[in-house]
């Protein structure tokens, strides 16, 4: 038996040996980081997910460089940080940054068509397309501006309707945002009442808070186990399929009114492509549009919702700053009705919505790239196919950048005669190939939906509230934690 075992020993030291010889070999490609265990890599090092944050992801860059790779079990991250590296990647290496990872769990939801996770020619023909037919469907006689207006006001009743007794304001947020989105895709909106949306809006949600949650670590690490477990990530599967169903239907509808009219949303002018686009190499086809309808929801919606609750919270914390937006907004504009053009006569107002953003970046690890080549960014090379994520709050919260990075500070975005500065390190919608294709969109929202509740109400804490908590949840995405505010109506309260 001794004589047995003794070779048998040797043999798996060997094959130890050879199998940490192979993983460090293979880490040695690229950028150091923290140290990489066997099995769970450098999650040690943030703690498995438990209590991440912003800072957490931030602390490392001060001990590790601008560039380091942090590895999920056996994939390598590497992290950017800093505005001259982040720079140097998104744009200098744009080409080579431009592709999109696709994790085990990214696999398990997604189909890979669409904009936000597809690759190649594909993701260039779908961001193409999406990019015209946005800016066809914003210069219409149903202009979109027009219709984020409708919107706007519409929340704004929905507000008065509370009477200025205490309310959470995300759900009826996140409808409105989401209804400028609906407009956009399918033409119509829905009633906030509607099931179909309020399933639409719930699986969002579910979707987006799974993000950066134990769970997703777990089924990056282990996809083969959790594949066959029961747990939210099950939901997740649910919930996407529940999504793309709502896509299906309206897509249904749309081809059967098709002929009748002229092109007036995402769809119509998506169908009529797929008409004429009849070869056999195009990519256009029902079920990149059902992704596309997806990816425009998660990315267009959810983000602005979550801005706009920022927005409500932050001010509501800082009656003097609603008060002299509300100065500015009289004294230049009076009584008149405001357009998104006006934010141009509007220094101080434009330099508040520009600190919200900055001050609160929701966008918190939804903006990984994958190389496309091998690529080389400051001093290090890494290879074709590695997930690069760049380090924003490192950015939006750089001492040599900001006056007062912790401090909620309008001036940021003002010049000393008050007149509003762009700042080159607002990389808020991103940069290079795979920026975001809704800014303007997203611009005329927040612009629009805050100055008509401005207009309309002050923002107030409720009584016996001191301040509410600027603390963030973390998910894929930086939410408030639940609050309530009141809105009281601004001929009342003045
Ligand atoms: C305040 C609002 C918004 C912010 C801050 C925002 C921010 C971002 C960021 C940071 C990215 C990643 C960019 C990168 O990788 O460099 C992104 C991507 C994207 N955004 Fe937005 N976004 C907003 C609104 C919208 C809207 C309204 C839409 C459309 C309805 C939209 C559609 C997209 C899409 C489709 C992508 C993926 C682009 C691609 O992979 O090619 N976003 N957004």
């Amino acid at each position: 038996m001794v004589a047995i075992q003794e070779p048998l020993s040797a043999l798996l030291a060997i094959l130890l040996l050879l199998y940490l010889m192979k993983r460090w070999w293979s880490h040695q490609r690229y950028p150091p980081g923290p140290l990489s265990l066997p099995i769970i890599g450098g999650l040690w090092r943030i703690r498995f997910g438990i209590g991440l944050n912003e800072r957490t992801i931030n602390k490392m860059s001060k001990q590790y460089g601008n560039v380091y790779t942090l590895w999920l079990g056996d994939m390598p991250i590497v992290l950017l940080s800093g505005f001259e590296t982040v720079k140097e990647g998104l744009i200098g290496h744009s080409e080579e940054l431009s592709g999109k990872g696709s994790s085990p769990y990214v696999t398990f939801i997604k189909r890979g068509k669409g904009i936000t996770f597809s690759n190649g020619d594909l993701w260039k023909q779908q961001r193409r397309f999406a990019v015209v037919t946005m800016r066809k469907l914003g210069t219409g006689r149903k202009s979109m501006e027009s219709q984020i207006e409708v919107d706007a006001q519409k929340l704004v009743e929905i507000f008065a309707c509370e009477k200025g007794q205490p309310f959470d304001p995300a759900l009826p947020i996140i409808n409105s945002v989401s209804n400028v989105t609906c407009n956009m895709l399918f033409g119509h909106r829905f009633p906030l009442e509607d099931e179909n949306f309020k399933e639409l809006v719930d699986s969002i949600e579910f979707i987006t808070k799974f993000g950066g949650s134990l769970g997703h670590i777990l089924f990056e690490l282990f996809p083969w186990i959790m594949k066959r477990l029961p747990g939210p990530h099950m939901k997740v599967l649910e919930r996407t399929k529940i999504m793309l169903s709502l896509g299906k239907k309206e897509i249904l509808k749309h081809k059967e009114e098709l002929s009748s009219h002229e092109p007036q949303d995402f769809i119509d002018y998506y169908l009529l492509h797929i008409e004429k686009k009849k070869d056999p190499t195009s990519t256009f086809d029902e079920d990149s549009l059902d992704d596309c309808i997806s990816d425009l929801f998660i990315a267009g919606t959810h983000v602005s919702a979550l801005f706009m609750q920022w927005a409500i919270l932050l001010l509501t914390n800082r009656p003097d700053i609603q008060d002299k937006i509300i100065k500015e907004i009289d004294d230049v504009l009076g009584s008149s009705s405001i357009c998104y053009e006006d934010h141009k006569q509007l220094p101080y107002t434009n330099a508040v919505f520009h600190e919200i953003m900055r001050y609160r970046f929701v966008v918190f690890m939804g903006i990984g790239r994958q190389t496309t080549k091998d690529v080389n960014i400051g001093r290090y090379f890494i290879p074709k196919e590695t997930v690069v994520i760049p380090d924003m709050y490192d950015i939006f919260y750089d001492p040599q950048h900001w006056e007062t990075p912790e401090e909620f500070n309008p001036n940021h975005f003002l010049d000393k005669d008050g007149n509003f500065i762009t700042r080159k390190e607002f990389l808020l919608f991103g940069a290079g190939a795979r920026a975001c294709l809704g800014e303007h969109m997203g611009r005329m929202q927040h612009f629009l939906f805050l100055t008509s509740l401005l207009k309309a109400f002050h923002l107030q804490l409720p009584p016996g509230v001191k301040e509410l908590s600027e603390e963030t949840v973390v998910g894929m995405f930086l939410t408030p934690k639940p609050h309530k505010i009141c809105a009281v109506p601004r001929e009342s309260s003045s």
